[in-house]
């Protein structure tokens, strides 16, 4: 439906906005970039383009940044695991397993002080950054239920090129290898890796399912993300342009905090429905067993992200 305002757009458009992401349509990134390329074409009245290109189309784990610092694209939402690997290891403190209690600690960092200062560090790689949004909490799949520490033992997980997953993993008596999302699926298919982690949404619109006959709702860490933009391509922009693509973003990432609970809340219905998979709820004794097994990482990694960053964090959450 039209949004009020809009015009209809029969010409070329005179700025065509690149936006790569990794992840299907219908999970929160997916559903959020549309919901963005709508609210901009609508508002500019076709002036500004945008085209999504999902599932790792154009560019996966491996080179969207990369492609996002020459140019070759102008938005990336990689998630918060990926920005160490470009030179800002604080983003990984998010990977901390058990960190956040729930959604709302979540928003006591990326939308408080704290997640302004990560934001801040970004041009030192030329880029911007427009904001952070949920995807949710992760859980753990494999051919086997992950319900204790031992259960994780002599597995191969894949994991996001975080050094703070990849301990996580360890801790758990794993071993972690670091794949690029769109070879997920494959690598667990064929064998290359036992396990993984994501949220439901991302395990479902992958078909993993297909590949994993067992799911472990673990919730025990969170997968979030930063939406992205070239720092030159930015201030070329018009002013007024800049608002309105920052405002349709704004209203986007708040879009997708909105639907992401139900999204995986969906996809988990969805995958019960499949009756591929066995879906194994933890008591509580079992999640306090994971928590304990994975606390060294906090202090492990205290290092890579930084005493400063770690004491802030404490701050913010209130975990002194
Ligand atoms: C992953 O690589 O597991 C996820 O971060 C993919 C995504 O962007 O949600």
């Amino acid at each position: 439906m039209a949004l009020p305002g809009a015009a209809h757009a029969t010409t070329k458009p005179e700025i065509t906005l690149r936006f790569s992401h990794v992840v299907a349509g219908e999970t929160p990134k997916g559903l959020a970039a549309n919901r963005f390329k709508v609210l901009v074409e609508q508002r500019s009245g076709g002036r500004i383009g945008v085209q999504v290109f999902p599932n790792a189309r154009l560019y996966g784990d491996h080179d969207e940044m990369q492609a996002l610092q020459l140019g070759a694209v102008d938005l990336v939402a990689p998630s918060l695991s990926k920005f160490g690997r470009i030179g800002l290891p604080e983003f990984e403190m998010f990977d901390l397993p058990f960190l956040f209690d729930d959604l709302s600690a979540v928003r006591r960092i990326t939308l408080g002080p704290l997640g302004q200062k990560l934001l801040n560090g970004l041009p030192r790689q030329g880029l911007v950054g427009l904001g952070f949004f949920d995807n949710g909490f992760k859980q753990m799949s494999a051919n086997r239920a992950l319900l204790e520490p031992g259960d994780f033992v002599g597995l191969r997980m894949r994991v996001q090129a975080s050094r703070v997953i990849a301990a996580q993993m360890r801790a758990l008596g794993a071993r972690p290898v670091t794949l690029a999302f769109s070879e997920t699926r494959r690598a667990l298919a064929t064998g290359v890796v036992d396990g993984t982690e994501n949220p439901v949404s991302n395990f479902w619109t992958q078909n993993m399912h297909e590949v994993q006959s067992d799911l472990s709702l673990t919730e025990h860490g969170y997968l979030g993300y930063a939406v992205v933009t070239n720092q030159r391509f930015w201030q070329h922009l018009q002013a007024a342009d800049r608002d309105l693509i920052n405002q349709a973003m704004q209203e986007s990432l708040a879009f997708a905090n909105q639907i992401a609970d139900t999204q995986n809340d969906q996809a988990l219905q969805a995958l019960r429905q499949a009756g591929t998979t066995h879906i194994h709820s933890l008591t509580a004794a079992q999640r306090v067993r994971l928590r304990q097994a994975v606390q060294p990482v906090q202090q492990q990694l205290t290092q890579r992200i930084g005493e400063r960053w770690m004491a802030d964090l404490r701050l913010a959450l209130r975990k002194l």
